[in-house]
């Protein structure tokens, strides 16, 4: 089956390398606002975008996300979770106050997550190329402080976005059958078989491609991930200096 949608999906790379050719305004305006299409909890929109155009701030976040092509070409965002508007316009105590509580704390989070993935496809179908930045919460509080955030903001991603320079190969996804079950948690004959070969398959990537050729199996690929969760020990803190979260306070007394 085919049709654009699914060929732009399917053409995904992340891209971290991008052109001199700027991004203009009207791009980057249409890349937004079709995002916010994307669906929203409650609808409550609960996000929004600060693009950092400052150098030295771009350097700084190049240092935070340890890459240095973040300080470099195309345009730089961050995307954060954003109840700051809605407690604005909320109209009673009770609903400023569910606002910044567990459900709407993961309500903002998971807009803005969901947005964020809307803006790389439509860049994608644009033909441009971006990269999403987690990273940006290596240091949670050095971007609240760079960026001035308010209560109820939290960053979530980076997002860097340009013409590419380069192709990376496409990376491989799991098959269905490892992630697809029927009416239940319950693993089907195939699913070890499913997983054999797509380690085999990221193998085969990560011997073959280009740049970086490495070693590489599934199980050090998760192994490595544990590394960079480990750096975000201090955010559900800082979540809650910054408003969210007032009933884990009571939780804990
Ligand atoms: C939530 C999230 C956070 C990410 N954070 C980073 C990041 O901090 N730095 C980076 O270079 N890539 C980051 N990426 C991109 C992933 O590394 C990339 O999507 C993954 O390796 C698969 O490659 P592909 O997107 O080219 O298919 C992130 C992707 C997601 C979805």
């Amino acid at each position: 089956m085919s049709n654009r949608v699914i060929d732009t999906l399917n053409a995904h790379r992340t891209r971290r390398n991008f052109t001199d050719q700027a991004v203009s305004d009207e791009t980057l305006a249409t890349i937004v606002t079709t995002a916010q299409q994307a669906p929203t909890s409650q609808y409550l929109q609960a996000y929004s975008l600060v693009e950092v155009t400052d150098p030295t701030v771009r350097q700084r976040l190049a240092s935070i996300t340890t890459k240095k092509t973040v300080a470099g070409k195309g345009r730089l965002l961050v995307v954060l979770a954003d109840q700051n508007r809605n407690v604005q316009l909320a109209a009673t105590p009770t609903a400023k106050r569910a606002l910044t509580e567990l459900d709407r704390f993961m309500g903002s989070v998971e807009d803005a997550t969901l947005f964020t993935e809307a803006m790389v496809m439509v860049t994608e179908s644009l033909g441009l190329g971006s990269v999403v930045l987690g990273s940006i919460n290596n240091d949670t509080q050095a971007v609240i402080e760079l960026l001035n955030l308010p209560a109820l903001t939290l960053p979530v991603f980076g997002f860097q976005i340009g013409y590419p320079a380069t192709t990376p190969e496409r990376k491989p996804r799991l098959g269905l059958d490892a992630i697809l079950f029927k009416d239940r948690y319950a693993q089907p004959a195939s699913y070890q078989a499913s997983l054999t070969a797509f380690d085999q398959q990221l193998h085969d990537y990560y011997q073959q491609r280009g740049s970086h050729a490495r070693d590489e199996h599934l199980s050090q690929m998760t192994q490595e991930a544990l590394g960079s969760s480990a750096k975000r020990h201090d955010f559900l803190k800082i979540a809650r200096q910054q408003g969210f979260l007032p009933e884990l306070t009571e939780l804990s007394d």
